[in-house]
């Protein structure tokens, strides 16, 4: 088994993009859950979500999710290996999710504000999340200021918040790296 670190946090909010520079620049593993899901099905999230509706995918996310959390990570197995999960950003929005994934490893929220998520979501990263697709700049500040507040009540439950808000890419893998 191998210690494990987990990303969590709204759509956009870099949990891919830092956790494969971390990995990169650790040697560590990189799993992004909803790449998982989509070589398991055999077809994109959109396609899921389109053709077997978001219960389906949420099916889906909680499996992985189960088979990526099996066991407790020892002191022993600890030293040996890490690895860094890409959660995607409904994953943990159910009760109970936080808990369980802090029992297996540590968990980190990138919090970024909402228009630096707007500014970080060009038209082909909203295209190809189904709840997102198609929005403009003023749709999607709305959705997020609608859905981060009923969200965020599970990311906070995270072990550490990475204040993402005026920080630079090097200064948030600097905050993560600090605390491993
Ligand atoms: C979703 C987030 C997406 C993906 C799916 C649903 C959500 O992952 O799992 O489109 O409900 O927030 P990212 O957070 O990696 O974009």
């Amino acid at each position: 088994m191998t210690r494990r670190v987990f990303l969590v946090g709204f759509m956009g909010s870099g949990k891919s993009s830092f956790g494969r520079r971390l990995a990169a620049h650790t040697g560590w593993d990189f799993v992004d859950t909803d790449a998982e899901i989509e070589q398991r099905a055999g077809m994109s999230v959109s396609e899921i979500f389109s053709t077997r509706g978001e219960q389906f995918f949420r099916e889906l996310e909680e499996e992985v999710i189960g088979e990526i959390t099996v066991g407790t990570p020892t002191a022993a197995t600890t030293a040996m290996k890490t690895t860094v999960f890409a959660l995607g950003g409904g994953a943990v929005c159910r009760d109970g999710a936080m808990e369980h994934i802090n029992a297996s490893g540590t968990t980190f929220y990138l919090r970024m504000p909402p228009d630096r998520l707007v500014k970080r979501m060009s038209e082909h990263g909203r295209a190809r999340r189904p709840k997102i697709a198609g929005m403009n700049d003023a749709q999607l500040l709305a959705y997020i200021q609608k859905t981060l507040p009923e969200r965020e009540k599970f990311y906070k439950m995270a072990n550490f918040v990475v204040e993402c808000g005026g920080r630079t890419d090097a200064q948030i893998l600097e905050q993560i790296l600090e605390k491993l």
